[in-house]
C-alpha cells in the first residue's frame, strides 16, 4: 500500500499532524485506542495548553530550537479549537486551562478532525522494519496478527518518550532517529516524585503545602506533597526536571512570610506560646513535629534569643533535603530528553539528513514543564510538521 505520509503514533502529536499534513495520511499505533495520555491526563480532564506558555517554561539541549513551532501554532490557536468543538474549559491554576468535561473530548475532536482531514488510523499495528530507498519509506507492519508493507513520502515519527511503559511508550522514536544518523540525548525520567531510601517522610504522608521548591537555576512556587516514598505534589514533579542524582534540593517551607521577623513580633505578643504552637499555626502540626525530631523546637517564644530565630528562619526557608531516586518512567509525566534538536528544522520539525522524515512531539529533546506545556508542545510541533507536508 502507498501513501503521502505515514504517522507512527495516534498520540497528542500524532493526531494533530494527521489532521494537517494534507490528504494520503495513514497514522499507525500498537495500542487499542488513540490518544490513551490524553484520555488519563490531568486527573481525567486534560490539562490541554496553558495561557502563560512561553520559550523559558522548555528544557533542551537547544534553548531555541522550540520558539518558532510555539510561536507559529500558540495556546491560543489550540483554544480557538477547542472553543470550535464546543468544549467547554476553565483556567485552574498559574495558567493551567482544563476541560470542564472529560479528557476524552480532546481525543474525540482530535479524531474528528483526523476525519475531516481524511487521515486513515490503524490500531494495534506494531512498526516491524523500517528503511529507506529511493526517497521513500518502506515500513514493514504488524496489524493485528497480518504483515502489511506500507509505503509512504513523508514519515512522521509521533511515538512520544519512554515514560509510564504500561501505557505504551517505547523506545521506538530513538531507534528510528539513531537509524537516520541522528543523536539522541541523554534520556531520563521527569515531572516525577522524588524518592528517599529511609522513609523519611512516611510519618507525615499526605501532609501537603506551599513551599518553594529550588535547585541553582530553577525555583517553583507550588505545592508539596509528602508520601511513603518521598515527595511528590507540583512543586517537587517540576524541580525533578532540574535536579540530578546525588544532588539535593532546597525547600523554602514558608514562601513569602519573614519567619524571623514573624517569630520576633510574635516573641514580643505573647511570649508564654510555645515555639512549636507558634509554629504550628503557620506550619502543618504533623510536619512541624517531623522538624522538631531534627532540630531543637522546645521552649516558649520568650526563650528564643535572636540568634536562634535567624538559624530557625534559615532552616525553615532552606530545607535541604538530598532524594535518593524517582520513582522512574512507571510514573513519570514526560521523557527529559530525546531526538537531538541539532539536524531537525525547527521550523518544520523535519530532518536535515533525510528529507521526508520528520520528529514530533514527546520524542524530540523538548520538554516543558508541568502545566499543560507538554501538550502545547505536542500541537505545536505536529502543526509545524503538517504544514509543511
Ligand atoms: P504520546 O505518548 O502522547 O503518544 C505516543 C503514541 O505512540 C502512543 O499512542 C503510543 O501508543 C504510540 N507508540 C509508542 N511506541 C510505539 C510503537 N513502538 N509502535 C506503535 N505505536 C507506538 N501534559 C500536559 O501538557 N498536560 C497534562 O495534563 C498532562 N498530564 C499527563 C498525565 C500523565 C499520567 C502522563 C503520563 C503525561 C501527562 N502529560 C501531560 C504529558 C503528555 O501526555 C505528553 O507530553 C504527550 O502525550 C506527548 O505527546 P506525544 O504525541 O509526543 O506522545
Amino acid at each position: 500500500m502507498q501513501v503521502e505520509t505515514l504517522i507512527l503514533g495516534a498520540g497528542a502529536a500524532g493526531m494533530m499532524a494527521a489532521a494537517h499534513a494534507g490528504p494520503g495520511v495513514l497514522v499507525v499505533d500498537h495500542a487499542k485506542a488513540p490518544g490513551e495520555k490524553i484520555r488519563i491526563s490531568g486527573g481525567g480532564r486534560c490539562n490541554f495548553t496553558n495561557m502563560h506558555c512561553d520559550a523559558q517554561a522548555f528544557l533542551g539541549g537547544n534553548p531555541h530550537f522550540h520558539k518558532s513551532a510555539l510561536a507559529r501554532y500558540t495556546q491560543w490557536d489550540f483554544l480557538d479549537l477547542v472553543g470550535q468543538h464546543g468544549i467547554a474549559w476553565h483556567e485552574k491554576t498559574l495558567g493551567q486551562l482544563f476541560c470542564d468535561d472529560k479528557a476524552t473530548q480532546i481525543v474525540a475532536m482530535l479524531r474528528a478532525q483526523m476525519d475531516k482531514a481524511g487521515a486513515a488510523l490503524w490500531l494495534k499495528t506494531e512498526v516491524k522494519g523500517l528503511r529507506h530507498a529511493d526517497g521513500l519509506f518502506h515500513v514493514a507492519l504488524d496489524r493485528e496478527g497480518r504483515r502489511e508493507s506500507v509505503v509512504a513520502r513523508n514519515l512522521v515519527v509521533a511515538t512520544g518518550g519512554k515514560s509510564i511503559p504500561k501505557m505504551g511508550a517505547t523506545g521506538l522514536a530513538y531507534d528510528i532517529a539513531r537509524q537516520f544518523d541522528h543523536a539522541v540525548t541523554e534520556t531520563r525520567p521527569a515531572l516525577v516524585p522524588l524518592t528517599f531510601d529511609n522513609a523519611r517522610f512516611a510519618s507525615i504522608s499526605g501532609v501537603s503545602l506551599p513551599v518553594r521548591a529550588f535547585v541553582p537555576g530553577a525555583s517553583f512556587d507550588e505545592a508539596l506533597l509528602f508520601t511513603h516514598r518521598g515527595l511528590s505534589g507540583p512543586a517537587i514533579l517540576q524541580i525533578s526536571s532540574y535536579w540530578r542524582e546525588g544532588e539535593e534540593i532546597g525547600l523554602d517551607l514558608l514562601p513569602g512570610l519573614d519567619l524571623a521577623a514573624h517569630l520576633k513580633a510574635a516573641r514580643s505578643g505573647n511570649g508564654r506560646r510555645a515555639l512549636t504552637t507558634e509554629l504550628g499555626a503557620v506550619l502543618p502540626a504533623r510536619l512541624v513535629g517531623l522538624l522538631g525530631a531534627d532540630m531543637d523546637l522546645t521552649g516558649n517564644l520568650a526563650d528564643l534569643s535572636d540568634k536562634r530565630i535567624a538559624a530557625l528562619a534559615e532552616t525553615l526557608k532552606d530545607w535541604r533535603q538530598k532524594p535518593s531516586g524517582s520513582e522512574g518512567y512507571r510514573t513519570a509525566e514526560v521523557t527529559l530528553g530525546g531526538v537531538a534538536t541539532d539536524k531537525v528544522s525547527s521550523s518544520s520539525m523535519m530532518s536535515q539528513q533525510v528529507a521526508g522524515l520528520y520528529f514530533i512531539g514527546e520524542a524530540l529533546d523538548v520538554t516543558g514543564w508541568l502545566g499543560g506545556y507538554n501538550f502545547q508542545w505536542a500541537w505545536s510541533s505536529a502543526v509545524a510538521a503538517g504544514r509543511n507536508i
